[in-house]
C-alpha cells in the first residue's frame, strides 16, 4: 500500500488522499465490526498552524470512528501535538509524555502518538525512540495526511512507527474538524524560508508552499455558509503567499476572497515586515471584510541585532511601514512579537527595541526570552546573554507596554465596540466573553445567552489586559 504513495510531488494527488481516507474507512468499519467504540484524547501545544493540523488529525481521527475525550485515563489513543519553538515548551513536552508511562501500564491496548514540531528535530526523536518505549507512534508535521496509513500500521501490527523527514508537500480534502463554529482557521501555505537565525521553524516544517487559490476559496466559502463568522488566514509568513506559484500573491488570494459575500471577518497571521506591500496595505484599509488589525512581529529594534537575527529590515524600516500603515488606517490596532536577549544584545542595544515600542505603540506585545534551539546558527554564536540579564529586560519592557496598552484600553470606555462573542468569561459563566474587530478581549453582561453573534457592547472598564462593557444590540 505505502509504495502505491506518492509523496515526492509537491501537491499530493487526489488518489493518495482517497486511499487515505479509505484506509481510514477500513479501519471504522473494522472497529464496527468487533463493536467497539474507541475514544481520544488531542493535546496540541504552539501556534495556530498547529491546531489547524490538530483540527485535519481530529477529522481524520472522525473518520477512522473515533469519539473523543479530555480525559486519559478513559482514552484509548492519546496523540501530543507538539512545539519546538522555545525549549520550556519542549522540556514540559517530555514531562508530559512520560507521565502516560502509568496510563499504559493500566491499559496495554492504549496507543500513545507523538506529533509536530519536537519530532521534527533529529535529537528529539531519537530520544522518544530510545527512552520513551511505550511511545507507539512518531510522524513530524509533513506526514500528517499519511496519519491513516500510520494509524493503521501501529493498530494492527503491534509495531511501533517512526517517521519523519518526508517530502514539503501541499494535500488537499483531508477531513477537518473544526473546534468552533463561530470561528476557524485556514491554513493557506505551509513552511518558512526565513532562516532567522534563532527560529527552529523552516527545520521543522520546510520550505514555504502555497495552497493552490481556488481551495483556500472554496474552503473560505463553505465556512461561511455554514455560519462561520470569523476566519484567521494562516502561515508562518502569510504575506509571502504565492511566491512559488508565480501568478497570484497574498493581497490577489485576498481580492478572490473580497467577493465572498457575507456577514465575516477574514484575519491573517503571520507577516513579515519585508514582505508587507503597500498594495497589501491598501486592500486591508478598504477591504470589507478584513478587520484593520495588523500583527506585524518586530524582534529587536537595533540594527545590528536585527541584521544577526537575518530579519531583513532596519528599525527606521520598520518605523516607516508602521507610519504607512496608520496612514492608510488610522484606527489600526498593531501587536507584535518581541524577543529579548538574543545572544550579545547589549543594554544599549536593547533600548532600541524599547524605543520602538513607545514610538509604535501596540495595543499588545508577545514577549519572549531569547531560547537557544539547537541546530539554529544564534545556538552556536558566542555571547550569549545570562538568564538573570534576560528577565531584567524582559520585565522593563513589559512594564514600558502595560502603560501603554493600559492607556490605549482606557480611551476606550464610554465606546461602543462589535465583539463576537465566543463564550462565557474564564472567571464569572454568567457574564459574556468575545472578540472586537481588532481582537481585544471583552468581557460583558448580555440579557441573554449571545454566543456566536456579532453584539455592539458598549465598554464601561478598562484593565491592563481587558476591557469589560454591557451588551447593547446584536449588529445587523
Ligand atoms: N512565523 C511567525 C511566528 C514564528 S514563532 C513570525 O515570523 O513572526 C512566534 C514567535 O516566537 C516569533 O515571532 C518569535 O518572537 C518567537 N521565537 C521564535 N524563535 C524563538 C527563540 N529561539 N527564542 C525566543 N523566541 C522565539
Ligand atoms: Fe521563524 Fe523567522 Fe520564519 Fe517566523 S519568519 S517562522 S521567526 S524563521
Ligand atoms: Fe511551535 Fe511549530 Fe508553531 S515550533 S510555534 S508549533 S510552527
Amino acid at each position: 500500500m505505502e509504495n502505491n504513495v506518492k509523496t515526492n510531488e509537491k501537491y499530493i494527488s487526489p488518489e493518495c488522499i482517497e486511499q487515505m481516507l479509505d484506509i481510514a474507512r477500513s479501519i471504522r468499519a473494522r472497529f464496527a465490526q468487533r463493536n467497539q467504540h474507541p475514544v481520544a484524547t488531542v493535546i496540541t501545544y504552539g501556534c495556530q498552524q498547529n491546531e489547524n493540523d490538530s483540527e485535519r488529525i481530529k477529522g481524520m481521527l472522525a473518520e477512522m470512528g473515533y469519539g473523543f475525550t479530555e480525559d486519559k485515563a478513559e482514552s484509548d489513543l492519546i496523540l501530543f501535538n507538539t512545539c519546538a519553538v522555545r525549549e520550556n515548551a519542549e522540556k514540559k513536552l517530555f514531562g508530559n509524555v512520560g507521565a502516560l508511562k502509568h496510563y499504559k501500564q493500566r491499559k496495554p491496548s492504549l496507543k500513545i502518538i507523538v506529533c509536530g514540531c519536537v519530532v521534527g528535530q533529529p535529537h528529539a526523536e531519537r530520544e522518544l525512540k530510545q527512552k520513551y518505549p511505550f511511545v507507539d507512534l512518531v510522524f513530524d508535521t509533513k506526514s500528517v495526511y499519511r496519519f491513516p496509513l500510520l494509524l493503521q500500521r501501529v493498530l494492527f501490527s503491534d509495531e511501533r512507527v517512526f517517521e519523519t523527514g518526508m517530502a514539503d508537500t501541499v494535500a488537499e480534502g483531508i477531513p477537518v474538524l473544526h473546534a468552533k463554529q463561530s470561528s476557524a482557521f485556514v491554513s493557506v501555505m505551509y513552511g518558512c524560508n526565513n532562516f532567522c537565525s534563532y527560529c527552529i521553524v523552516p527545520y521543522v516544517r520546510g520550505r514555504e508552499r502555497s495552497r493552490k487559490p481556488e481551495y483556500v476559496v472554496e474552503e473560505v466559502r463553505k465556512l461561511v455558509e455554514n455560519g462561520c463568522r470569523d476566519i484567521t488566514l494562516l502561515g508562518q509568513n502569510v504575506n509571502s503567499y504565492g511566491k512559488d506559484l508565480g501568478d497570484i500573491d497574498f493581497t490577489g488570494l485576498l481580492e478572490k476572497l473580497e467577493v465572498i459575500e457575507g456577514d465575516f471577518l477574514l484575519r491573517f497571521m503571520t507577516s513579515h515586515p519585508k514582505d508587507m506591500s503597500d498594495r497589501l496595505i491598501a486592500h486591508i484599509a478598504k477591504s470589507r471584510h478584513m478587520p484593520h488589525h495588523i500583527h506585524l512581529p518586530f524582534q529587536s529594534g537595533n540594527d545590528r541585532i536585527l541584521k544577526a537575527m537575518n530579519r531583513g529590515y532596519t528599525k527606521a524600516d520598520y518605523l516607516a511601514l508602521i507610519e504607512r500603515i496608520r496612514t492608510a488606517m488610522p484606527d489600526a490596532t498593531l501587536t507584535s512579537d518581541i524577543i529579548v536577549g538574543f545572544p550579545t544584545e547589549t543594554y544599549e542595544e536593547f533600548l532600541d527595541t524599547i524605543d520602538v515600542v513607545k514610538k509604535a505603540r501596540f495595543d499588545t506585545l508577545f514577549t519572549f526570552l531569547y531560547s537557544k534551539r539547537i541546530g539554529t546558527p544564534a545556538a552556536v554564536m558566542e555571547g550569549q546573554i545570562p538568564d538573570d540579564e534576560k528577565h531584567r529586560r524582559f520585565d522593563e519592557l513589559i512594564a514600558v507596554q502595560n502603560e501603554i496598552s493600559k492607556q490605549i484600553n482606557l480611551s476606550y470606555v464610554g465606546r461602543t465596540v462589535k465583539v463576537l462573542a465566543d463564550g462565557t468569561s474564564k472567571t464569572d459563566s454568567s457574564v459574556m466573553s468575545g472578540r472586537t474587530d481588532a481582537n481585544k478581549v471583552v468581557d460583558f453582561t448580555a440579557p441573554c445567552d449571545v454566543k456566536g453573534k456579532r453584539c455592539i457592547v458598549r465598554i464601561t472598564e478598562a484593565k491592563t489586559w481587558s476591557l469589560f462593557g454591557e451588551f447593547v444590540d446584536f449588529c445587523s
